[in-house]
């Protein structure tokens, strides 16, 4: 099962300039970024086995602790190929793949730890649902999952964000519309249906993190 919008959320095009685009923090969309990624590295246990879901330019890997050994899967193989280039010299394997399509197919009983961060807004919340019903039922009881990404509380939290940049980042409204930004409320209620313990912590306007633990 892929998920319906891989080819278009494909970062080939933007992996030249990726790495400088996420250190602009002033962007609300960016905010965040760097200490987002350093909880996910440091809530990750040393010498484990981890998935990276939507791995880009290898930043998160980056964070881990160096003993740790990784398999980061992303559809572009732009990305993939920056990120072997920062991550010489650690275990790392790269998997070109669409996150959902990798999920639904590999078996997930090996690893420790999932982590993602900022690549799940590409996927519908529907696509969102499948694939933590499938983590579910695919991994080790003891699996720990930490995920960052581009989240808002409800409705009105999203109305004020909106509203508080409409002047210096006015295209903010229709990211919200041509993205898949969490609706953490929404998907608390989700998660839990599902069998997940979720834990959330805010890092900005729009950086959130969510530690997720079998009941
Ligand atoms: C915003 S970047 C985040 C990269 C990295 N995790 C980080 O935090 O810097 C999103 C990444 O997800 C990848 N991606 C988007 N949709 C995907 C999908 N359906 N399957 C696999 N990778 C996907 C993109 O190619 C891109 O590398």
């Amino acid at each position: 099962m892929r998920s319906s919008h891989a080819d278009y959320f494909n970062h080939d095009g933007d992996a030249p300039g990726y790495d400088r685009d996420v250190a602009d923090e002033t962007n609300p969309v960016r905010a965040g970024y760097r200490a987002l990624i350093d909880f996910v590295g440091a809530r990750t246990p040393p010498d484990t086995d981890v998935l990276d879901l939507g791995a880009g330019t290898g930043n998160t890997v980056l964070a881990l602790p160096l003993s740790c050994r990784v398999t980061a899967v992303d559809v572009s193989e732009k990305m993939l190929a920056l990120a072997a280039g920062k991550l010489a010299g650690r275990n790392t394997a790269f998997i070109q793949d669409d996150i959902l399509s990798f999920v639904h197919a590999r078996d997930l009983a090996g690893f420790h730890v999932l982590v993602s961060t900022y690549a799940l807004h590409h996927l519908t919340p529907g696509e969102r649902g499948i694939m933590f019903r499938t983590m579910f039922e695919k991994t080790r009881p003891a699996v720990k999952i930490i995920i960052g990404d581009i989240m808002y509380k409800n409705d009105d939290d999203r109305n004020g964000i909106i509203e508080k940049y409409q002047v210096d980042y006015p295209d903010l409204a229709s990211d919200f519309t041509d993205e898949f930004f969490w609706n953490v409320d929404e998907s608390d209620a989700d998660l839990k249906r599902s069998g997940w313990n979720a834990e959330w912590r805010r890092f900005s306007d729009l950086s959130w993190t969510v530690e997720l633990v079998k009941t």
